[in-house]
C-alpha cells in the first residue's frame, strides 16, 4: 500500500523564533494519524526543528542539497551534512529550483542519486508551466521531466522516492488545478511509471499534488484515487490550516 504523505515546504519563510512557534503549535495540533507528516524549514532552522520535533512522528526533510560529497562549493550543504542532523528526506526539483536556481534535469539526476546513495528518501518536484498546459503539451513536458531526472534508477531505487506534481501555475498563485485535472495527471503519471517499469511498481510510489493546496480544497483533491497527498506551501506556514489539510484525508 502506498503512503498518504502531506508535507509542508516553508521555503524562505521562518527565522529562528518563528520556526520554532510554529513547531510547538504542530504539536499541539498534531495527533496521531496513518498520514506521513513532513515539514522541510530552511536549513538555518533545521537541527533546530529536528531535535524539537524527536519523539514526534514529524519527518523534517530539507529544501535542497548539492550533489557533491564535500568540497568547494560556496553556500551548498550535502547529503551527509542532513543524514548527520537527523534528516533523511530532501525535496529536490522544486519549480522555484528550476526557475531561479537554473537546475536541469541532468543536474537534479545526479542529486536524486546522491540523496539515494546516503540512503535518503527523495520528493521529486516537477510539472508545466502555464504556456505548456494552454499548448496541451502538460503531459508531454511532465513525462520528459520524469524520464530525464529519474528513469536511469533501477527498480529497486522507487521505493525512496515520492513524486510532486506541481504546475508551476498553480503555485502561490491561489490558482489550484481541478481535482479532476490533478486526477488526470496523476493517473498519467502512474501510467508512464507502470509503462516504464512495472504497474506493481507504479502501484506503490505515492504521488502528491502541489499549488495552492488549502484547508477548503484538500478534502476534494485528496479523495482523488491517484492523488496521495500534497506538498503544501503557503498553508503550512500557519499550524492551524496544515493540520486541517493533514487531517482531509
Ligand atoms: P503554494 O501551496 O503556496 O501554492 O506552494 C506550493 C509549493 O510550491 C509547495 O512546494
Amino acid at each position: 500500500m502506498r503512503k498518504q504523505i502531506v508535507a509542508g515546504n516553508w521555503k524562505m519563510n521562518n527565522d529562528y523564533v518563528d520556526s520554532e512557534l510554529l513547531i510547538s503549535k504542530l504539536l499541539e495540533h498534531h495527533h496521531h494519524s496513518t498520514t506521513d507528516v513532513i515539514v522541510a524549514p530552511p536549513f538555518t532552522n533545521i537541527l533546530a526543528v529536528t531535535n524539537s520535533l524527536k519523539g514526534s512522528s514529524i519527518a523534517v526533510a530539507a529544501q535542497n542539497m548539492h550533489y557533491a560529497e564535500s568540497g568547494a562549493f560556496t553556500g551548498e550543504v550535502s547529503a551527509s551534512m542532513l543524514t548527520s542532523v537527523g534528516v533523511h528526506t530532501v525535496i529536490l526539483g522544486h519549480s522555484e529550483r528550476r526557475a531561479y536556481f537554473n537546475e536541469t534535469d541532468a543536474l537534479l539526476a545526479k542529486k536524486v542519486d546522491t540523496a539515494l546513495a546516503h540512503d535518503m528518501r527523495v520528493i521529486f518536484c516537477f510539472g508545466e508551466e502555464l504556456a505548456d498546459r494552454k499548448a496541451g503539451n502538460e503531459n508531454e513536458v511532465v513525462a520528459s521531466q520524469i524520464k530525464n531526472a529519474l528513469f536511469h534508477l533501477p527498480a529497486s531505487a522507487w521505493s525512496q522516492i515520492v513524486l510532486a506534481y506541481e504546475p508551476v501555475w498553480a503555485i502561490g498563485t491561489g490558482e489550484t488545478a481541478t481535482p479532476d485535472q490533478a486526477q488526470d495527471m496523476h493517473a498519467f503519471i502512474r501510467k508512464t511509471l507502470a509503462d516504464q517499469y512495472s504497474s506493481a511498481l507504479a502501484d506503490e510510489v505515492s504521488i502528491l499534488y502541489g499549488g495552492s493546496v488549502k484547508s477548503a480544497n484538500a478534502k476534494e483533491i485528496f479523495s482523488k484515487p491517484d492523488v496521495d497527498g500534497g506538498l503544501i506551501g503557503g498553508a503550512a506556514l500557519d499550524a492551524e490550516h496544515f493540520s486541517a489539510i493533514v487531517n482531509s484525508f
